[in-house]
């Protein structure tokens, strides 16, 4: 897959072939009243020094105004077994689903392991989209930001991400893409994201908060 424009960085892939805004935000009321959005988002990676996570937490800080973000912990979550879901599930589950059902959108951070979902990632979303007719996904706007150290940019597993997602009726953002790829290299020497790579996040966030605000 070949990028049709870069943005920010030269590592950073993000598809800008149409303009980014989204053709339903044109609805006026919503313009004027959009309010704060609550997003949750999602890391697929538990490692103390996750890039991922770095990722994320950087996301926050340059978030734009209309959204709140917050990172959802999703590594107690025993693993989703459908006999435990029969009247008294897991306390840990009951906190996810609520989360979830209680957000106005998700972002998800998330790195390829084995050309696919880390399963810390997929437990929280099977979890989270049961029992069987409560969905707490749905109808919820999302997007996704692979992180990768190779040059991929863990395009693998945003798309398995993104198949998972459509089912659970997730619309998710169609451009720009986030395809992170050499992410080891975007740090500089104090270990802080470089500016250019904080512009893109910024970019994706915008194009995320009016996709958001057409929901
Ligand atoms: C990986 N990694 C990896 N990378 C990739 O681009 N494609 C892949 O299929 C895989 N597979 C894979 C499997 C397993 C089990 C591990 C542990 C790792 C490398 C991975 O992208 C790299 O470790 C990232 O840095 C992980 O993200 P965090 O932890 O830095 O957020």
């Amino acid at each position: 897959m070949l990028p049709l424009a870069m943005l920010g960085h030269s590592r950073i892939w993000g598809q800008t072939n149409r303009d980014i805004n989204c053709p339903y935000r044109n609805n006026l009321y919503k313009r004027i009243f959009m309010s704060k959005k609550h997003i949750s988002i999602l890391v697929g990676s538990l490692r103390a020094g996750s890039f991922n996570r770095q990722f994320a937490e950087a996301a926050i800080q340059v978030a734009p105004d209309g959204l709140e973000m917050e990172i959802v912990e999703i590594g107690d979550l025993p693993l989703f077994n459908e006999d435990l879901d029969q009247g008294n599930p897991p306390t840990e589950w009951v906190r996810l689903r609520e989360r979830i059902k209680n957000s106005d959108g998700f972002l998800f951070f998330t790195p390829e392991y084995n050309r696919s979902v880390p399963a810390v990632l997929k437990n929280a979303i099977d979890v989270a989209s049961r029992p069987y007719g409560q969905n707490a996904w749905a109808g919820k706007p999302g997007a996704v930001v692979s992180v990768s150290i190779s040059s991929l940019g863990a395009f693998g597993a945003s798309h398995h991400l993104r198949q998972s997602m459509v089912f659970l009726d997730v619309p998710m953002m169609q451009q720009p893409e986030a395809y992170i790829g050499d992410a080891h290299e975007l740090f500089d020497k104090e270990g802080n994201l470089q500016q250019d790579s904080k512009d893109f996040l910024r970019t994706f966030l915008d194009a995320y908060t009016a996709w958001v605000n057409t929901f």
